[in-house]
């Protein structure tokens, strides 16, 4: 369904019509130069760029907008502070319904900007300096991150839900100086005890020397001396005042580094630049969503995640939007929260994740039947495949049949929208992300590298041509970037998902084609969750394989070799279990623990996967051969343990 928003080109990039997608698609496809530069010539300045990009594919060196100065801070608030100083950009829901909103208007969220900038250069944080930040969901963690962007420190946002070690071993990766906490965060009728988490993991991180911690719940919380500082103590300090000027910035400077997990090793570090992120993000969030000026947005993503980054703080303010920052959580106090907030709010563009809408459709189908929801004219998906079963309800109950639905793909690493509708122009169909965005060339290939040149083809998705939104390179290694997105597919960015083209052009994103997990929407690496139990002294082996689930899309099915030593499989699930929340966080707390004798291995000893997650699947008749493996009998025991652990639950 077409929908006339009305032509206001407040944007002058703004996409209206299909000719026009059309014909921007070309233009960036075979200009990129011409077109990009028409873009960022829209936005603010210090020195201008000399050349739009360079690229290299084989030493996965990328830059745009090279030679350029700006400041993104400059760009996201001053700009706006001086031409509408009282329109709202910020907009703050607590957790607790009972709590009154903040709202901050341009010019106030510019002044708190700066104070916090002012702050964190009297604490010593200089330009270039990497600042963790582990905040809940309140306005200033959206000015500490800008603050960081003002004074050219990197910042490495950890979202809240990961335990202490999680985050110890990203903060050191990153070697951050100084980190931003609160006493605790609150999560629907609980408490989380962040300043103690920190507490633990700066036992183990030599490099932090400065802690701020904000008072959230007001809860007594121990502060070392000489380490922990009062956040509000620190920020009424009068000096901070004349320190929140924009340090200039390189237009390929480092803006910010956000962990992610791959399918080896540790997650890495992503990390993102000034000039290009500032584009993309603007550019994707104008068009996808057709903002206009004066819409209410939501999303409702946490910023320690990249959708919260590019589409809770720095798309929206860049475009000048007023954007809706909520603490809590969709089911509290009851399973109405999100509809009270869009029509509390009059929310006009709504965008969330389909593991959030299947739950709340399993808690309460007929929820937002009571809210008129009049307000919202666009939703938005994103995180991962969503089924038909909740696109529809996404339509029909919350946006009456009347919104128009983008269903947005894209990663971490290419820093916005990549697939996707835009809202009311482009076809939208259920199940399918769509068309690319101008500058994005999607490919398909074989698992022997061939280009699938039909039309109508199921392949693995590569990119073709550079993007200013790209990720620049993993925080300290950058030969791990090379290897793990340059290196499958020569001269293509390897996205890690399967993908099916339909004879139209559109895209569906089918899911990871490598070992990584996507549990309610959360990247999780297999061997990231296989490291952590293989650290019980009883596990001698463990392989960890996702299955469908109805409402986190994927679960996390462990297949472990322990040695119960006395205890009962009870005892010794409970403390792996544990074992994990610690290792990695709550998150990544395993559905299903199967207790095995052996694991299904080729005769040179590699895990056959697929067996593993056939069984999980409960497809056990469509196991295939298994005469290459080295114990074909082992496949009937573990087929047993897998039932045994479902009655188990
Ligand atoms: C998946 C989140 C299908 C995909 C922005 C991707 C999706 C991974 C969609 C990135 C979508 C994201 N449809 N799958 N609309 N959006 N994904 O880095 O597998 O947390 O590779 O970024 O989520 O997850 P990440």
């Amino acid at each position: 369904m077409a929908i006339n928003l009305g032509k206001m080109n407040a944007y002058p990039f703004q996409i209206s019509s299909m000719a026009e997608y059309n014909e921007a698609y070309q233009k960036a496809k075979e200009n990129p130069e011409a077109f990009w530069a028409d873009v960022a010539a829209h936005f603010q300045w210090i020195k201008p760029w000399e050349s739009v990009v360079e690229s290299d594919f084989a030493s996965a060196r990328f830059a745009w907008f090279n030679g350029g100065q700006l400041n993104i801070t400059i760009n996201a608030l001053d700009r706006h502070a001086h031409t509408k100083p009282d329109a709202l950009a910020l907009v703050w829901e607590a957790n607790d319904p009972k709590e009154a909103s903040r709202r901050f208007n341009y010019a106030e969220l510019l002044q708190h900007v700066e104070r916090t900038a002012g702050m964190l250069r009297r604490l010593g944080v200089k330009k270039g300096d990497t600042v963790g930040i582990y905040l809940p969901m309140v306005p200033e963690l959206v000015f500490s991150v800008l603050a960081c962007a003002r004074i050219g420190a990197i910042h490495s946002v950890v979202f809240g839900g990961f335990s202490a070690q999680a985050l110890a071993d990203r903060l050191n990766d990153a070697s951050c100086k100084l980190v931003v906490t609160a006493d605790e965060a609150f999560r629907g009728s609980k408490t989380i005890p962040l300043k103690d988490i920190v507490d633990q993991a700066l036992l183990l991180c030599p490099s932090v020397e400065r802690v701020l911690v904000f008072p959230r719940t007001g809860a007594e919380v121990p502060m070392a001396k000489g380490r922990d500082l009062n956040w509000v103590e620190a920020w009424s300090n009068k000096g901070n005042e004349t320190l929140g000027y924009p340090e200039t910035m390189e237009a390929e400077d480092p803006l910010f580094s956000l962990y992610t997990s791959g399918s080896t090793g540790k997650p890495k570090g992503v990390v993102h630049t000034t000039a290009g992120y500032m584009v993309w993000t603007t550019y994707t969030f104008v068009n996808a969503f057709q903002y206009q000026p004066g819409d209410v947005y939501f999303c409702t993503a946490d910023i320690g995640w990249i959708t919260g980054h590019s589409y809770i703080v720095y798309g929206p303010l860049l475009a000048g939007a007023t954007t809706l920052m909520f603490e809590g959580l969709p089911n509290w106090p009851d399973s109405n929260r999100w509809w009270e907030l869009i029509e509390k709010h009059g929310v006009n563009i709504f965008y969330t994740a389909p593991t959030a809408l299947r739950s709340l459709m399993a808690e309460n189908k007929q929820g937002p039947e009571a809210f008129a929801l009049n307000s919202l004219k666009t939703l938005g998906s994103v995180g991962e495949p969503i089924n038909s079963e909740a696109w529809h309800w996404f339509k029909d109950a919350v946006g009456k049949g009347r919104c128009a639905l983008t269903d947005t793909w894209w990663q971490t690493e290419t820093g916005g929208i990549m697939i996707a509708a835009l809202a009311g122009i482009s076809p939208e169909f259920p199940t399918y992300a769509g068309l690319p965005m101008p500058g994005i060339v999607p490919v398909l290939m074989d698992s022997e590298g061939n280009l699938l040149a039909a039309a109508e083809a199921e392949g693995n998705l590569c990119l073709e041509k550079p993007w200013p939104g790209m990720l620049r390179t993993v925080f300290g290694d950058h030969e791990r970037l090379r290897q793990t997105y340059f290196s499958a597919y020569p001269g293509y960015y390897f996205t890690g998902d399967g993908c099916l083209r339909s004879k139209e052009g559109m895209h569906r994103i089918t899911g990871r084609v490598d070992d990584v997990l996507n549990v309610s929407g959360h990247r999780l690496g297999t061997a990231e969750l296989e490291n952590a139990l293989n650290f019980h002294p009883s596990v001698s082996e463990s392989a960890v394989v996702g299955f469908p689930h109805p409402i986190k899309g994927q679960g996390i099915c462990a297949y472990v070799v322990a040695d119960l030593a006395g205890q009962t499989r009870f005892e010794t699930k409970r403390e792996l279990l544990d074992l994990v929340s610690k290792i990695i966080g709550p998150i990544a707390r395993p559905d299903l623990l199967v207790f095995v004798p052996g694991l299904p291995k080729t005769r040179s000893g590699k895990i056959m996967r697929r067996i593993l997650r056939k069984i999980a699947e409960e497809q056990s008749e469509a196991l295939g051969d298994v005469s290459t493996l080295l114990d074909p009998e082992v496949v009937k025991a573990i087929q047993k343990a897998f039932v045994q652990a479902k009655e188990d639950r």
